[in-house]
């Protein structure tokens, strides 16, 4: 395959800081705000900048936009979370989430799948180094859907609906399946996320050192 050079698009302004520190987990997308082949065109140009390995790039992206397609992939994908969650702890349904579990936001996008306005299903030619050469790009893709006022979440799939989501899409038996992004105009605003302090997860120099801040 020829590879191409690209210059940064013009749409992406936001600061890099900006967007790291303001993208999150967004699930509730509005199905009524379409999002272009243009912005998605961008995004997956910044996914392809990503680190990889050998510059081998071996990851591979389905985009689906059409609205019937979306809507037989969301009941695949409200099947795999609850399979996921049957396996996992014995759910069958929301009553059976505890009150404080973060699966209670989670089981949402099983609901939601269907009101995505585009759904990026990621995979890789198969290969020992595939998996850690796809999610740079899934990061810069995040990035670029958030710098571009989007929202999007990473999700993942169950063995149970596989075969039946890559016979929808007509993707061969030779493709390894990474993850599943939503994206759209979020119904509500990107909210504050909270995370551990890297005061606690890093250490430096010898392993338990606490770095200088606090
Ligand atoms: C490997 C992986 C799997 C994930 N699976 C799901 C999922 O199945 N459903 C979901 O709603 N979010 C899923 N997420 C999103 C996480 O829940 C989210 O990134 C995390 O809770 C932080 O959210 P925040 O950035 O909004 O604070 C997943 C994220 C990763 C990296």
């Amino acid at each position: 395959m020829d590879m191409v050079r690209l210059e940064p698009p013009a749409e992406l302004t936001m600061q890099v800081g900006e967007a790291m520190f303001t993208q999150r987990a967004t699930r509730r997308l509005d199905p009524d705000r379409p999002v272009t082949d243009a912005q998605l065109e961008i995004i997956l140009n910044a996914a392809s900048k990503a680190p990889n390995g050998g510059n081998m790039q071996p990851a591979r992206y389905l985009v689906i936009r059409e609205r019937e397609a979306i809507a037989e992939f969301g009941k695949l994908y409200f099947e795999a979370w609850w399979a996921k969650r049957r396996d996992a702890y014995g759910w069958s349904s929301k009553a059976d989430i505890p009150a404080d579990s973060p699966y209670r936001l989670a089981a949402l996008l099983a609901d939601e799948m269907v009101n995505a306005p585009a759904v990026i299903l990621v995979y890789s030619e198969a290969s020992g180094v595939a998996a850690s050469s796809t999610f740079p790009g899934v990061q810069n893709l995040l990035l670029s859907a958030r710098a571009l006022g989007l929202g999007s979440v990473l999700t993942t799939l169950h063995p149970e609906v596989m075969d039946r989501v890559n016979a929808m899409f007509g993707v061969p038996e030779e493709m390894a399946f990474h993850c599943c992004i939503p994206i759209g105009y979020p119904r509500g605003n990107f909210g504050p996320t909270s995370r551990f302090p890297t005061s606690a997860t890093t250490s430096w120099g010898r392993w338990g050192e606490a770095p200088p801040w606090t």
